[in-house]
Protein backbone atom coordinates (compact mmCIF):
# COMPACT_ATOMS: atom_id res chain seq x y z
CA UNK A 1 0.00 0.00 0.00
CA UNK A 2 1.34 3.47 -0.93
CA UNK A 3 2.03 5.86 1.83
CA UNK A 4 1.04 9.25 0.84
CA UNK A 5 4.22 10.92 2.26
CA UNK A 6 6.40 8.68 0.19
CA UNK A 7 4.04 10.34 -3.24
CA UNK A 8 4.37 13.56 -2.09
CA UNK A 9 8.41 13.14 -1.53
CA UNK A 10 8.73 11.67 -5.56
CA UNK A 11 6.59 14.47 -6.45
CA UNK A 12 8.91 17.22 -5.21
CA UNK A 13 11.85 14.51 -6.50
CA UNK A 14 10.41 14.95 -10.06
CA UNK A 15 9.09 18.49 -10.38
CA UNK A 16 12.70 19.84 -8.67
CA UNK A 17 14.19 17.61 -11.69
CA UNK A 18 12.26 19.02 -14.09
CA UNK A 19 13.30 22.63 -13.08
CA UNK A 20 16.81 21.52 -13.01
CA UNK A 21 16.51 20.56 -16.30
CA UNK A 22 15.13 23.73 -17.83
CA UNK A 23 16.47 26.24 -15.42
CA UNK A 24 19.48 24.91 -15.40
CA UNK A 25 22.36 27.23 -14.66
CA UNK A 26 26.04 25.48 -15.65
CA UNK A 27 28.04 28.71 -13.79
CA UNK A 28 27.22 30.94 -11.27
CA UNK A 29 28.92 34.05 -11.10
CA UNK A 30 29.57 36.15 -8.39
CA UNK A 31 30.31 39.89 -8.67
CA UNK A 32 28.72 43.63 -7.71
CA UNK A 33 25.20 44.45 -9.90
CA UNK A 34 27.01 48.06 -10.59
CA UNK A 35 30.26 49.58 -10.74
CA UNK A 36 30.46 53.39 -11.22
CA UNK A 37 34.27 54.44 -12.91
CA UNK A 38 36.06 57.24 -13.98
CA UNK A 39 36.79 57.76 -17.65
CA UNK A 40 40.69 57.23 -18.24
CA UNK A 41 41.15 55.44 -14.51
CA UNK A 42 41.14 51.49 -14.37
CA UNK A 43 37.96 49.27 -12.75
CA UNK A 44 38.82 46.59 -10.91
CA UNK A 45 35.65 44.03 -11.29
CA UNK A 46 35.40 41.28 -8.28
CA UNK A 47 34.39 38.05 -9.29
CA UNK A 48 34.16 34.60 -8.26
CA UNK A 49 32.39 31.31 -10.14
CA UNK A 50 30.66 28.29 -8.82
CA UNK A 51 29.83 24.97 -11.29
CA UNK A 52 26.66 23.79 -10.14
CA UNK A 53 27.07 20.29 -7.88
CA UNK A 54 25.31 18.15 -10.71
CA UNK A 55 27.57 19.23 -13.28
CA UNK A 56 30.96 19.50 -11.10
CA UNK A 57 33.00 16.58 -12.41
CA UNK A 58 33.09 17.82 -15.93
CA UNK A 59 35.20 20.88 -14.41
CA UNK A 60 38.71 20.12 -13.82
CA UNK A 61 40.85 23.01 -11.88
CA UNK A 62 43.77 21.91 -12.72
CA UNK A 63 43.93 22.35 -16.34
CA UNK A 64 44.43 25.69 -17.49
CA UNK A 65 41.03 27.87 -17.62
CA UNK A 66 40.19 30.84 -20.00
CA UNK A 67 38.04 33.39 -18.52
CA UNK A 68 35.75 35.66 -21.27
CA UNK A 69 34.26 38.65 -20.95
CA UNK A 70 30.95 39.13 -23.14
CA UNK A 71 29.71 43.04 -23.42
CA UNK A 72 25.94 43.92 -23.41
CA UNK A 73 24.50 40.37 -24.49
CA UNK A 74 25.60 37.10 -23.49
CA UNK A 75 24.74 34.98 -26.92
CA UNK A 76 27.89 36.19 -29.00
CA UNK A 77 27.93 32.78 -31.81
CA UNK A 78 26.48 35.12 -34.32
CA UNK A 79 28.38 38.49 -33.06
CA UNK A 80 31.96 37.51 -32.19
CA UNK A 81 33.07 41.30 -31.59
CA UNK A 82 30.95 41.07 -28.33
CA UNK A 83 33.48 39.39 -26.57
CA UNK A 84 35.64 42.13 -25.64
CA UNK A 85 38.35 40.06 -23.62
CA UNK A 86 39.88 36.40 -23.67
CA UNK A 87 42.44 35.65 -21.38
CA UNK A 88 43.53 32.95 -23.65
CA UNK A 89 44.48 35.78 -26.04
CA UNK A 90 47.24 38.33 -26.50
CA UNK A 91 45.43 41.24 -27.98
CA UNK A 92 41.80 42.09 -26.77
CA UNK A 93 39.69 44.84 -27.60
CA UNK A 94 40.10 45.60 -24.02
CA UNK A 95 42.85 46.37 -22.44
CA UNK A 96 42.99 44.27 -19.53
CA UNK A 97 43.85 41.30 -16.80
CA UNK A 98 42.16 38.73 -14.72
CA UNK A 99 44.41 38.98 -11.56
CA UNK A 100 42.30 36.69 -9.45
CA UNK A 101 43.89 32.75 -9.47
CA UNK A 102 41.31 30.87 -11.80
CA UNK A 103 42.64 28.02 -10.13
CA UNK A 104 41.05 29.09 -7.02
CA UNK A 105 37.50 30.34 -8.94
CA UNK A 106 38.14 34.02 -8.84
CA UNK A 107 38.04 35.67 -11.50
CA UNK A 108 38.39 39.25 -9.98
CA UNK A 109 39.17 41.60 -13.55
CA UNK A 110 40.87 45.09 -14.31
CA UNK A 111 40.12 46.70 -17.45
CA UNK A 112 42.18 49.98 -17.95
CA UNK A 113 42.15 53.15 -20.22
CA UNK A 114 38.51 52.93 -19.44
CA UNK A 115 36.61 55.20 -22.07
CA UNK A 116 32.52 56.54 -21.65
CA UNK A 117 31.37 53.52 -24.28
CA UNK A 118 32.68 51.40 -22.29
CA UNK A 119 29.24 52.06 -20.24
CA UNK A 120 27.20 48.54 -20.51
CA UNK A 121 26.49 45.35 -18.61
CA UNK A 122 29.74 42.59 -18.75
CA UNK A 123 28.90 38.33 -18.87
CA UNK A 124 31.39 36.08 -17.71
CA UNK A 125 32.47 32.60 -19.27
CA UNK A 126 34.89 30.04 -18.32
CA UNK A 127 36.61 27.67 -21.24
CA UNK A 128 38.33 24.57 -20.13
CA UNK A 129 38.75 21.01 -21.22
CA UNK A 130 35.79 19.96 -21.54
CA UNK A 131 34.00 22.61 -19.80
CA UNK A 132 32.91 25.78 -21.28
CA UNK A 133 29.95 27.90 -20.06
CA UNK A 134 28.49 31.33 -19.75
CA UNK A 135 26.48 32.77 -17.21
CA UNK A 136 23.43 34.00 -18.77
CA UNK A 137 21.77 35.75 -15.80
CA UNK A 138 24.02 37.46 -14.37
CA UNK A 139 25.83 40.28 -15.35
CA UNK A 140 27.65 43.54 -13.91
CA UNK A 141 26.93 47.11 -14.69
CA UNK A 142 29.60 49.30 -15.73
CA UNK A 143 29.02 53.11 -15.57
CA UNK A 144 31.81 55.33 -16.68
CA UNK A 145 31.42 59.29 -16.24
CA UNK A 146 33.97 61.93 -16.70
CA UNK A 147 33.58 63.23 -13.21
CA UNK A 148 33.54 60.75 -10.06
CA UNK A 149 30.87 60.59 -7.65
CA UNK A 150 30.87 62.97 -4.22
CA UNK A 151 32.31 61.08 -1.24
CA UNK A 152 29.64 59.68 1.78
CA UNK A 153 29.18 61.63 4.77
CA UNK A 154 26.69 59.59 6.57
CA UNK A 155 24.77 61.28 9.07
CA UNK A 156 26.23 61.11 12.58
CA UNK A 157 24.53 61.09 16.15
CA UNK A 158 24.50 64.44 18.43
CA UNK A 159 27.41 66.51 17.93
CA UNK A 160 27.88 68.07 21.50
CA UNK A 161 29.86 70.90 22.64
CA UNK A 162 33.11 69.87 24.15
CA UNK A 163 32.67 66.14 23.48
CA UNK A 164 34.81 64.84 21.19
CA UNK A 165 33.22 63.46 17.42
CA UNK A 166 34.52 61.39 15.19
CA UNK A 167 32.88 61.67 11.57
CA UNK A 168 33.53 59.35 8.29
CA UNK A 169 33.58 60.33 4.86
CA UNK A 170 33.74 57.17 2.25
CA UNK A 171 34.55 57.49 -1.21
CA UNK A 172 34.07 54.64 -3.85
CA UNK A 173 37.50 53.10 -5.37
CA UNK A 174 36.79 51.13 -8.40
CA UNK A 175 40.50 51.15 -9.62
CA UNK A 176 42.11 49.93 -6.04
CA UNK A 177 45.67 50.31 -7.57
CA UNK A 178 44.52 54.58 -7.73
CA UNK A 179 42.90 54.97 -4.95
CA UNK A 180 41.33 59.01 -4.03
CA UNK A 181 43.21 60.63 -1.10
CA UNK A 182 40.49 61.77 0.90
CA UNK A 183 40.84 65.30 2.79
CA UNK A 184 38.67 67.23 5.32
CA UNK A 185 37.89 70.72 5.76
CA UNK A 186 37.04 71.89 9.51
CA UNK A 187 36.84 75.34 11.24
CA UNK A 188 39.23 73.65 14.14
CA UNK A 189 42.11 71.29 14.81
CA UNK A 190 41.02 67.47 14.20
CA UNK A 191 42.88 64.36 13.48
CA UNK A 192 42.58 62.32 10.56
CA UNK A 193 42.98 58.63 9.93
CA UNK A 194 42.57 56.96 6.45
CA UNK A 195 42.23 53.13 5.62
CA UNK A 196 41.72 51.17 1.99
CA UNK A 197 38.90 48.90 2.88
CA UNK A 198 36.50 46.36 1.47
CA UNK A 199 32.66 46.74 0.76
CA UNK A 200 29.72 44.06 1.59
CA UNK A 201 30.04 43.39 -2.38
CA UNK A 202 33.54 42.98 -2.61
CA UNK A 203 33.99 46.31 -4.16
CA UNK A 204 36.79 48.69 -2.04
CA UNK A 205 36.21 52.02 -0.41
CA UNK A 206 38.41 54.55 0.90
CA UNK A 207 37.34 55.46 4.64
CA UNK A 208 38.55 58.82 6.58
CA UNK A 209 37.43 59.55 9.84
CA UNK A 210 37.88 62.81 11.08
CA UNK A 211 38.03 63.32 14.88
CA UNK A 212 37.23 66.65 16.58
CA UNK A 213 35.91 68.60 19.67
CA UNK A 214 33.35 71.10 18.75
CA UNK A 215 32.25 74.05 20.34
CA UNK A 216 29.10 76.20 20.16
CA UNK A 217 31.06 78.49 17.92
CA UNK A 218 31.59 75.44 14.92
CA UNK A 219 27.24 75.31 14.85
CA UNK A 220 25.94 75.48 11.35
CA UNK A 221 29.31 75.83 10.16
CA UNK A 222 30.41 74.04 6.99
CA UNK A 223 32.57 70.75 7.25
CA UNK A 224 33.83 69.49 4.16
CA UNK A 225 35.51 65.98 2.93
CA UNK A 226 36.96 65.86 -0.52
CA UNK A 227 38.41 63.36 -2.73
CA UNK A 228 41.05 63.38 -4.89
CA UNK A 229 40.79 61.11 -7.80
CA UNK A 230 44.19 60.38 -9.47
CA UNK A 231 43.64 59.69 -13.37
CA UNK A 232 46.66 59.47 -15.16
CA UNK A 233 49.10 62.46 -15.05
CA UNK A 234 45.81 65.00 -13.58
CA UNK A 235 43.82 64.71 -11.01
CA UNK A 236 39.97 64.86 -10.40
CA UNK A 237 37.86 66.26 -7.55
CA UNK A 238 34.63 65.73 -5.65
CA UNK A 239 33.88 66.92 -2.25
CA UNK A 240 30.87 66.76 0.14
CA UNK A 241 29.56 69.09 2.19
CA UNK A 242 27.74 69.24 5.58
CA UNK A 243 26.48 71.79 7.76
CA UNK A 244 27.58 71.02 11.54
CA UNK A 245 24.62 71.04 13.87
CA UNK A 246 26.30 71.36 17.76
CA UNK A 247 24.43 71.58 20.42
CA UNK A 248 25.22 73.45 23.44
CA UNK A 249 24.32 75.11 26.49
CA UNK A 250 22.72 78.26 26.66
CA UNK A 251 25.37 80.99 25.66
CA UNK A 252 25.38 84.99 25.66
CA UNK A 253 22.43 85.36 28.44
CA UNK A 254 21.53 88.66 29.12
CA UNK A 255 18.65 90.89 30.67
CA UNK A 256 17.67 94.60 29.63
CA UNK A 257 15.09 96.57 30.76
CA UNK A 258 12.98 99.18 29.35
CA UNK A 259 12.96 101.93 29.30
CA UNK A 260 15.91 101.98 30.44
CA UNK A 261 15.31 105.60 32.30
CA UNK A 262 13.42 105.79 35.77
CA UNK A 263 9.73 104.58 35.53
CA UNK A 264 6.85 106.34 38.09
CA UNK A 265 5.08 104.00 39.81
CA UNK A 266 2.11 102.16 37.79
CA UNK A 267 3.67 102.25 34.73
CA UNK A 268 4.60 99.33 32.59
CA UNK A 269 8.65 98.40 32.24
CA UNK A 270 9.36 95.35 30.51
CA UNK A 271 12.26 92.89 31.15
CA UNK A 272 14.11 91.09 28.46
CA UNK A 273 16.00 88.24 28.53
CA UNK A 274 17.47 86.72 26.23
CA UNK A 275 20.06 83.51 25.49
CA UNK A 276 21.46 81.49 22.61
CA UNK A 277 21.29 77.70 23.11
CA UNK A 278 20.65 74.65 20.46
CA UNK A 279 18.35 72.88 20.85
CA UNK A 280 16.96 76.63 21.99
CA UNK A 281 15.79 77.69 25.40
CA UNK A 282 12.28 76.91 26.71
CA UNK A 283 12.52 77.58 30.49
CA UNK A 284 13.36 81.08 31.24
CA UNK A 285 13.39 81.75 35.00
CA UNK A 286 13.03 84.93 36.71
CA UNK A 287 13.68 85.77 40.58
CA UNK A 288 13.92 88.59 42.82
CA UNK A 289 16.56 89.22 45.20
CA UNK A 290 14.85 89.84 49.23
CA UNK A 291 16.61 90.03 52.25
CA UNK A 292 19.96 89.18 51.22
CA UNK A 293 18.30 85.78 49.94
CA UNK A 294 18.46 84.09 46.16
CA UNK A 295 15.55 82.28 45.62
CA UNK A 296 15.67 80.44 42.65
CA UNK A 297 12.60 79.44 41.46
CA UNK A 298 13.39 76.47 38.90
CA UNK A 299 16.05 74.78 40.08
CA UNK A 300 16.56 73.23 36.80
CA UNK A 301 18.13 76.01 35.37
CA UNK A 302 21.16 76.89 37.59
CA UNK A 303 23.13 77.62 34.60
CA UNK A 304 20.51 80.47 33.27
CA UNK A 305 20.21 81.92 37.10
CA UNK A 306 23.79 81.64 37.64
CA UNK A 307 24.67 84.69 34.47
CA UNK A 308 21.48 86.38 34.53
CA UNK A 309 22.12 86.94 38.51
CA UNK A 310 24.65 89.60 37.55
CA UNK A 311 23.31 91.74 34.92
CA UNK A 312 19.85 91.53 37.30
CA UNK A 313 21.66 92.81 40.41
CA UNK A 314 22.83 95.47 38.29
CA UNK A 315 19.58 96.44 37.05
CA UNK A 316 18.45 96.41 40.70
CA UNK A 317 21.19 98.88 41.63
CA UNK A 318 19.63 101.11 38.80
CA UNK A 319 16.18 100.68 39.73
CA UNK A 320 16.96 101.43 43.67
CA UNK A 321 18.93 104.44 43.25
CA UNK A 322 16.34 105.83 40.18
CA UNK A 323 13.86 105.38 42.65
CA UNK A 324 15.48 106.55 45.73
CA UNK A 325 16.14 110.01 44.02
CA UNK A 326 12.46 110.33 43.10
CA UNK A 327 12.10 109.85 47.49
CA UNK A 328 9.01 107.76 46.35
CA UNK A 329 8.71 104.19 47.66
CA UNK A 330 9.27 101.03 46.35
CA UNK A 331 6.81 99.07 45.02
CA UNK A 332 7.38 95.53 44.96
CA UNK A 333 6.20 94.48 41.62
CA UNK A 334 8.57 92.12 40.30
CA UNK A 335 7.22 89.19 42.49
CA UNK A 336 6.88 86.96 39.53
CA UNK A 337 7.84 83.39 38.96
CA UNK A 338 6.69 83.46 35.44
CA UNK A 339 7.80 80.35 32.81
CA UNK A 340 7.21 80.94 29.18
CA UNK A 341 7.67 79.20 26.08
CA UNK A 342 10.90 80.32 24.30
CA UNK A 343 10.33 81.38 20.63
CA UNK A 344 12.17 79.50 18.04
CA UNK A 345 14.88 82.02 16.63
CA UNK A 346 17.50 79.67 15.71
CA UNK A 347 18.29 82.02 12.40
CA UNK A 348 18.14 85.53 14.31
CA UNK A 349 21.59 86.63 15.57
CA UNK A 350 20.38 86.66 19.57
CA UNK A 351 18.72 83.19 19.52
CA UNK A 352 15.49 82.68 21.77
CA UNK A 353 13.85 85.56 23.03
CA UNK A 354 11.28 85.30 25.99
CA UNK A 355 9.73 88.69 27.11
CA UNK A 356 6.99 88.82 29.84
CA UNK A 357 5.45 92.16 31.01
CA UNK A 358 4.96 93.23 34.15
CA UNK A 359 2.76 95.79 36.05
CA UNK A 360 4.30 97.84 38.88
CA UNK A 361 1.51 97.67 41.33
CA UNK A 362 0.81 99.97 44.45
CA UNK A 363 -0.25 97.14 46.48
CA UNK A 364 3.00 96.72 48.74
CA UNK A 365 4.43 99.25 50.03
CA UNK A 366 7.80 97.34 51.62
CA UNK A 367 11.24 98.20 50.09
CA UNK A 368 11.94 95.08 47.89
CA UNK A 369 15.70 96.13 47.81
CA UNK A 370 16.50 97.29 51.04
CA UNK A 371 18.76 94.54 51.81
CA UNK A 372 21.13 96.54 49.23
CA UNK A 373 21.21 99.91 51.60
CA UNK A 374 24.47 98.81 52.79
CA UNK A 375 25.89 99.35 50.13
C1 LIG B 1 42.44 16.88 -13.97
O1 LIG B 1 43.45 17.03 -15.00
C2 LIG B 1 44.73 16.54 -14.62
C3 LIG B 1 45.73 16.90 -15.71
O2 LIG B 1 45.18 16.84 -16.98
C4 LIG B 1 44.58 15.01 -14.46
O3 LIG B 1 45.83 14.47 -14.08
C5 LIG B 1 43.55 14.74 -13.36
O4 LIG B 1 43.32 13.35 -13.24
C6 LIG B 1 42.22 15.41 -13.69
N1 LIG B 1 41.33 15.27 -12.56
C7 LIG B 1 40.08 14.87 -12.68
C8 LIG B 1 39.28 14.77 -11.43
O5 LIG B 1 39.59 14.59 -13.76
C1 LIG C 1 39.19 32.52 -26.66
O1 LIG C 1 40.42 32.30 -27.26
C2 LIG C 1 40.68 30.94 -27.54
C3 LIG C 1 42.09 30.86 -28.08
O2 LIG C 1 42.27 31.75 -29.13
C4 LIG C 1 39.65 30.44 -28.56
O3 LIG C 1 39.86 29.07 -28.79
C5 LIG C 1 38.25 30.63 -27.98
O4 LIG C 1 37.27 30.27 -28.93
C6 LIG C 1 38.05 32.08 -27.60
N1 LIG C 1 36.78 32.18 -26.96
C7 LIG C 1 35.83 33.02 -27.38
C8 LIG C 1 34.54 33.03 -26.61
O5 LIG C 1 35.97 33.78 -28.31
C1 LIG D 1 40.59 37.30 -5.79
O1 LIG D 1 41.74 37.89 -6.34
C2 LIG D 1 41.97 39.23 -6.01
C3 LIG D 1 43.25 39.70 -6.69
O2 LIG D 1 42.98 40.05 -8.01
C4 LIG D 1 42.09 39.38 -4.52
O3 LIG D 1 42.25 40.74 -4.19
C5 LIG D 1 40.86 38.83 -3.84
O4 LIG D 1 41.04 38.87 -2.46
C6 LIG D 1 40.63 37.40 -4.29
N1 LIG D 1 39.37 36.95 -3.75
C7 LIG D 1 39.27 35.88 -2.98
C8 LIG D 1 37.90 35.54 -2.51
O5 LIG D 1 40.24 35.21 -2.68
C1 LIG E 1 46.53 29.49 -7.84
O1 LIG E 1 45.95 28.53 -6.97
C2 LIG E 1 46.49 27.24 -7.10
C3 LIG E 1 45.67 26.28 -6.26
O2 LIG E 1 45.34 26.81 -5.03
C4 LIG E 1 47.95 27.29 -6.68
O3 LIG E 1 48.54 26.02 -6.80
C5 LIG E 1 48.69 28.31 -7.57
O4 LIG E 1 50.03 28.45 -7.14
C6 LIG E 1 48.01 29.63 -7.54
N1 LIG E 1 48.61 30.51 -8.54
C7 LIG E 1 49.04 31.72 -8.27
C8 LIG E 1 49.60 32.51 -9.40
O5 LIG E 1 48.98 32.19 -7.15
C1 LIG F 1 46.55 53.08 -20.85
O1 LIG F 1 47.00 53.38 -19.55
C2 LIG F 1 48.36 53.17 -19.32
C3 LIG F 1 48.66 53.46 -17.90
O2 LIG F 1 47.73 52.83 -17.09
C4 LIG F 1 49.16 54.07 -20.25
O3 LIG F 1 50.54 53.80 -20.08
C5 LIG F 1 48.76 53.80 -21.69
O4 LIG F 1 49.40 54.71 -22.55
C6 LIG F 1 47.28 53.92 -21.88
N1 LIG F 1 46.90 53.51 -23.21
C7 LIG F 1 46.05 54.18 -23.97
C8 LIG F 1 45.75 53.62 -25.29
O5 LIG F 1 45.51 55.20 -23.59
C1 LIG G 1 35.38 54.15 -27.65
O1 LIG G 1 35.74 55.53 -27.55
C2 LIG G 1 37.10 55.77 -27.86
C3 LIG G 1 37.38 57.24 -27.62
O2 LIG G 1 36.68 57.70 -26.55
C4 LIG G 1 37.38 55.38 -29.30
O3 LIG G 1 38.76 55.55 -29.56
C5 LIG G 1 37.01 53.92 -29.49
O4 LIG G 1 37.12 53.58 -30.86
C6 LIG G 1 35.59 53.67 -29.07
N1 LIG G 1 35.31 52.24 -29.12
C7 LIG G 1 34.18 51.76 -29.59
C8 LIG G 1 34.06 50.28 -29.59
O5 LIG G 1 33.29 52.48 -29.97
C1 LIG H 1 47.03 65.47 -7.38
O1 LIG H 1 46.71 65.36 -6.00
C2 LIG H 1 47.81 65.00 -5.18
C3 LIG H 1 47.34 64.88 -3.77
O2 LIG H 1 46.04 64.46 -3.70
C4 LIG H 1 48.88 66.07 -5.27
O3 LIG H 1 50.01 65.67 -4.51
C5 LIG H 1 49.28 66.25 -6.72
O4 LIG H 1 50.19 67.31 -6.82
C6 LIG H 1 48.07 66.55 -7.58
N1 LIG H 1 48.48 66.57 -8.99
C7 LIG H 1 48.05 67.49 -9.83
C8 LIG H 1 48.54 67.39 -11.23
O5 LIG H 1 47.30 68.38 -9.48
C1 LIG I 1 27.77 75.17 3.15
O1 LIG I 1 27.19 74.00 2.62
C2 LIG I 1 25.99 74.21 1.92
C3 LIG I 1 25.48 72.88 1.45
O2 LIG I 1 25.41 71.99 2.51
C4 LIG I 1 26.27 75.15 0.72
O3 LIG I 1 25.06 75.40 0.08
C5 LIG I 1 26.88 76.44 1.23
O4 LIG I 1 27.23 77.24 0.13
C6 LIG I 1 28.12 76.15 2.04
N1 LIG I 1 28.63 77.38 2.61
C7 LIG I 1 29.92 77.68 2.55
C8 LIG I 1 30.31 78.96 3.21
O5 LIG I 1 30.75 76.95 2.02
C1 LIG J 1 20.08 70.17 15.54
O1 LIG J 1 20.20 69.48 16.77
C2 LIG J 1 19.18 69.81 17.70
C3 LIG J 1 19.52 69.14 18.99
O2 LIG J 1 20.05 67.87 18.82
C4 LIG J 1 17.82 69.40 17.13
O3 LIG J 1 16.81 69.75 18.03
C5 LIG J 1 17.60 70.10 15.79
O4 LIG J 1 16.42 69.63 15.20
C6 LIG J 1 18.76 69.84 14.86
N1 LIG J 1 18.60 70.67 13.68
C7 LIG J 1 18.78 70.21 12.43
C8 LIG J 1 18.60 71.20 11.34
O5 LIG J 1 19.08 69.05 12.22
C1 LIG K 1 10.31 73.89 32.40
O1 LIG K 1 10.30 74.00 33.81
C2 LIG K 1 9.21 73.31 34.44
C3 LIG K 1 9.30 73.57 35.93
O2 LIG K 1 10.58 73.26 36.41
C4 LIG K 1 9.31 71.83 34.14
O3 LIG K 1 8.19 71.14 34.68
C5 LIG K 1 9.31 71.63 32.62
O4 LIG K 1 9.52 70.24 32.33
C6 LIG K 1 10.43 72.42 32.01
N1 LIG K 1 10.35 72.27 30.57
C7 LIG K 1 11.40 71.92 29.85
C8 LIG K 1 11.15 71.79 28.37
O5 LIG K 1 12.50 71.70 30.32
Amino acid sequence: MACPENMLFLIVLFISGVLACFGQRDLITTMPDRLDVLTGSCVQIPCSFDIPHQIKYTFNSTILTSGVWIKGNPYFGERPDRVIFNSSKLVNRYQGEITGNMSQKNCTTVFFNVTTNYTNKYFFRIESQPFRATDTEKSVNIVVSDLPSSPILPVSGEVKEGTPVSLNCFAVTPCPEHPPELTWTLPTQFTTENQLQENPDQTKSVLSTVTFTPSYLHHEKNITCTAVYPVGTSNKTAEHNMMLNVSFSPKDTSASISPADPVSVGSCVSLTCSSTANPPVTNFTWFKISEGQEEPVNPKVFEIVGKTLGLIFLFSLIVFFAWRRRTSRLPSGFDMTDRSQGLVGMNSPVGTVCSNQATVSRGNQEPPLNNLDGL
